[in-house]
């Protein structure tokens, strides 16, 4: 059958879709699949029945093709695809519907608030302690991530990040590592820690710099490892996760380990973490694409 690989949109992270989608085009005709680019900025999903296509790759970051009205559609159309259904992408594009979800099944989480206009920010600060990082609950790729360092600083950070769409949340600051782990299909792959050359491993780190170290094995303990794959796997588990995926999580100086948002679907860029770990346990990004595809579902 004919696969169609979105990619593109018009979230704030179409830059970073079109590199992922990309890639996953080129390895996806390196197996022999009948693979086709499509931009839903251009073209509309309504012509994919039309234009014969039988399955879909999702490599849409944010917005609408992240947080379930693309999966919608599809489901609507009858038309298989990778990765979350509605429900699950909805909810993993929303930190905070996320972090209220973990919380309430006692997963880690870090401490955090929501922040409104009728907030009282100085007692956020009290509570949360500074530095703290301000967010906006439905981007993803660090757009709008902001680390308060100044009393005082809140407020007019609020402001700015209002902007978005969906909540403004602040969330206490952990220190240590930053680490993250990938799901295939019921699978948690090996975890990687992130080491940025940056204050914190923002939207340069990610995508511009070359000095972000990524460690593969990471340096975890055996007994944490398999805490932080079991971590991923329960937390992915509880915002109905299917396919594949990727949770992020902090270890702080202490070792107590936080989750700390779910991505539903996860870079695929030649600097992202997903082929890391695919890579360390043997599988070459090409098979790593077509395994996600064969996971496609309805
Ligand atoms: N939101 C980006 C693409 C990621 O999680 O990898
Ligand atoms: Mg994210």
């Amino acid at each position: 059958g004919k696969v169609a690989v979105l990619l593109g949109g018009e979230s704030t992270e179409r830059e970073v879709s079109l590199n992922s989608g990309n890639a996953v085009y080129q390895a996806l005709l390196s197996a022999g699949v009948d693979a086709h680019l499509f931009d839903t900025k251009e073209q509309s999903l309504f012509a994919l029945k039309d234009l014969g296509f039988d399955r879909v790759f999702i490599v849409l970051h944010g917005g609408a093709g992240e947080d379930g009205r693309v999966q919608a559609v599809l489901e609507t159309m009858g038309l298989p695809y990778t990765g979350c259904g509605v429900a699950a992408s909805a909810i993993g594009m929303d930190k905070l519907r996320t972090k209220l979800i973990w919380k309430a099944l006692d997963l880690p989480v870090p401490d955090f608030a929501v922040l409104q206009d009728d907030t009282d920010f100085a007692a956020v600060e009290a509570r949360l302690g500074l530095p703290m990082f301000v967010k906006p609950s439905a981007e993803g790729s660090s757009v709008g991530v902001v680390k308060v360092s100044t009393t005082g600083q809140l407020p007019a950070v609020y402001q700015e990040l209002k902007q978005y769409r969906g909540a403004v949340i602040a969330e206490a600051f952990i220190g240590g590592g930053e680490y993250t782990c990938a799901i295939l299909g019921n699978e948690a792959l090996p975890t990687i820690k992130i080491v940025p050359a940056t204050e914190f491993y923002d939207y340069e780190a990610k995508y511009a710099r070359d000095d972000t170290q990524y460690l593969c094995p990471s340096d975890l303990s055996a007994e944490d490892e398999a805490l932080m794959r079991e971590l991923s796997l329960q937390a992915f588990a509880a915002i109905d996760g299917r396919g594949w995926g990727r949770v992020d999580f902090l270890r702080g100086v202490d070792g107590q380990l936080y989750v700390l948002e779910a991505n539903t679907v996860p870079g695929m860029t030649s600097h992202s973490l997903v082929p890391k770990a695919a890579l360390q346990t043997g599988r070459s990004f090409s098979q790593l694409c077509v395994e996600i595809l064969e996971h496609a579902t309805l």
